[in-house]
C-alpha cells in the first residue's frame, strides 16, 4: 500500500514537474502577447494619429477648395458685372451719340423752319393783296396797253392767280410737317432728360418709328415693310424717356432685321407674303401700360431662344449685329424700370415681343 502510495506520489510530483514547465512556457508565451500586442497597439496609435493628421489635411484642403470655388464665383460674378457694364457704356455710347446727332440735326433744321414757317402768314397775306390788286385792276382797266397784255399772256396770270395760293397751301403743309418732324427728332433724343418722366408712350414710339423710316420704305431689293398700329387710350407712363426710346429702337430694328432676312428667303421660294410690323398698346392693369411688336419674319430657331437676351449673343453676319440690343433692352425694361420684357416667337407665326412697364414708379407712389 505504502509502495503504491509514493509511487503515485511519484507520479503526481512527476506531473507537477510538467504542469509548472507548461506553465513557464505559457507565461513566456504570455509576456510575448503581451510584447506584440504594445508593438500593435503602438503601431494602431500612429497610424490613428497619421489618420487624424491627414484628416486635418484634407479639412484644409477642403476649406481652401471651398474659399477657391467662393473666389472663383465671385470672380466669375464680377466678370459677368464688368461685361454688363461694359454692354451697357458701349450701347449707352452709340445711343448717346445718335441722340446727339438727332438732336443736333433737329436743331439745325428748327432755326430755319421755324424762320419760314414764321413767314408764311405774310407771304399769304401779300400774296391775297396782290391777286385783289390785279382783280381790281383788271376791272378798272379791262383793256390794258399791249405790253401789259403780252406779259399777262406770257406769265399766263390767270393761272398763276389761282394756282398761288395752292402752292402757298402746300408750302405751309411742307413746313407743319417739317416742325413735327423736329419735334419728334427732339423727343427721340430727349438727351436733357435723366429722370423719370411721365411720358406718352405712342410719342415715343412714333419718333422711333420716324428714324427708322428709311429701313420701312421699299428699295430695289425690298418692298416696303408695312406698319400697323393698334395704338389703345394709354395713361402717361413714368419712365426715362430716351432709355425707353432705345429698347424701341433696338426691338424694331430687330423686327426690320428678321423682315429683310425673311424676305430675301422668300423671294427665294416664291412667297409672296409682304412684310409687317404690328405695334399694339393696351392698359390691361391699374398699373400697367403693355406694348406688342410683332413682325412677320421666320421667327427665332427654339435651340437660340434662351440665348438671345445674353450679352453679345448674336446671329447676325460680323459688323452687322454686336448682340446687345436685347440683354440692355431687357437691363433697362426690367431693371431700371421694374418692368417685364416677354417674347413668342415661331416659324409660321414670326416673332412678339411684349413690353409691360407700370405707369408709376414705386419711388413715385412713395413706397
Ligand atoms: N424679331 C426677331 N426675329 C428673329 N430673331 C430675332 C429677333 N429679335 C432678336 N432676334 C435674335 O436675337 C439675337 C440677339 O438680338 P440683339 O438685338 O441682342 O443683337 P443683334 O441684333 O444681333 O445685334 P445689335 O447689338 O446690333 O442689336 C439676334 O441676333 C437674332 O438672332
Ligand atoms: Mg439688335
Amino acid at each position: 500500500m505504502d509502495l503504491e502510495a509514493a509511487a503515485k506520489i511519484k507520479q503526481l510530483e512527476k506531473e507537477n514537474r510538467i504542469l509548472k514547465k507548461k506553465l513557464l512556457r505559457a507565461e513566456d508565451t504570455c509576456v510575448q502577447l503581451e510584447e506584440t500586442t504594445q508593438k500593435k497597439e503602438a503601431l494602431l496609435r500612429q497610424f490613428i494619429r497619421e489618420l487624424q493628421d491627414s484628416k486635418t489635411n484634407l479639412e484644409e484642403q477642403k476649406q481652401l477648395y471651398t474659399s477657391l470655388q467662393k473666389q472663383s464665383l465671385e470672380l466669375q460674378t464680377a466678370l459677368k458685372e464688368l461685361r454688363q457694364t461694359q454692354t451697357h457704356l458701349i450701347q449707352a455710347e452709340k445711343m448717346s451719340s445718335l441722340g446727339q446727332l438727332v438732336a443736333g440735326i433737329a436743331h439745325e433744321i428748327n432755326n430755319p423752319i421755324n424762320f419760314i414757317y414764321g413767314n408764311i402768314s405774310y407771304l399769304k397775306e401779300y400774296i391775297q393783296s396782290l391777286i385783289t390788286f390785279i382783280r381790281l385792276f383788271k376791272q378798272y382797266y379791262p383793256e390794258p396797253i399791249a405790253e401789259l397784255e403780252e406779259i399777262t399772256e406770257e406769265v399766263d396770270l390767270d393761272f398763276v392767280q389761282t394756282d398761288l395760293p395752292k402752292v402757298i397751301d402746300s408750302i405751309n403743309i411742307g413746313t407743319n410737317r417739317i416742325r413735327n418732324l423736329v419735334i419728334s427728332l427732339r423727343n427721340f433724343s430727349r438727351m436733357d432728360e435723366a429722370e423719370f418722366k411721365a411720358v406718352d408712350i405712342h410719342e415715343g414710339l412714333e419718333s422711333t418709328l420716324l428714324i427708322l423710316q428709311h429701313r420701312l420704305k421699299a428699295n430695289n431689293t425690298m418692298p416696303e415693310i408695312g406698319v400697323v398700329k393698334h395704338y389703345g387710350t394709354l395713361p402717361l407712363v413714368d419712365c426715362f424717356p430716351a432709355q425707353l426710346n432705345q429698347v424701341f429702337m433696338n426691338i424694331l430694328a430687330n423686327a426690320i432685321d428678321a423682315l429683310e432676312d425673311a424676305t430675301n428667303h422668300r423671294q427665294s421660294v416664291n412667297n409672296k407674303e409682304l412684310p409687317k410690323i404690328s405695334i399694339t398698346t393696351t392698359h390691361p392693369e391699374l398699373n400697367w401700360v403693355k406694348i406688342s411688336i410683332h413682325d412677320n419674319g421666320l421667327g427665332i430657331p427654339n435651340a437660340i431662344q434662351e440665348k438671345i437676351l445674353d450679352p453679345f449673343f448674336t446671329t447676325k453676319e460680323i459688323g452687322k449685329g454686336t448682340g446687345i440690343g436685347m440683354s440692355i433692352s431687357h437691363q433697362i425694361l426690367v431693371e431700371k424700370h421694374g418692368g417685364k420684357l416677354d417674347f413668342n416667337s415661331s416659324t409660321d407665326k414670326g416673332t412678339e415681343f411684349i413690353l409691360q412697364i407700370p405707369i408709376k414708379q414705386q419711388s413715385s407712389l412713395g413706397v
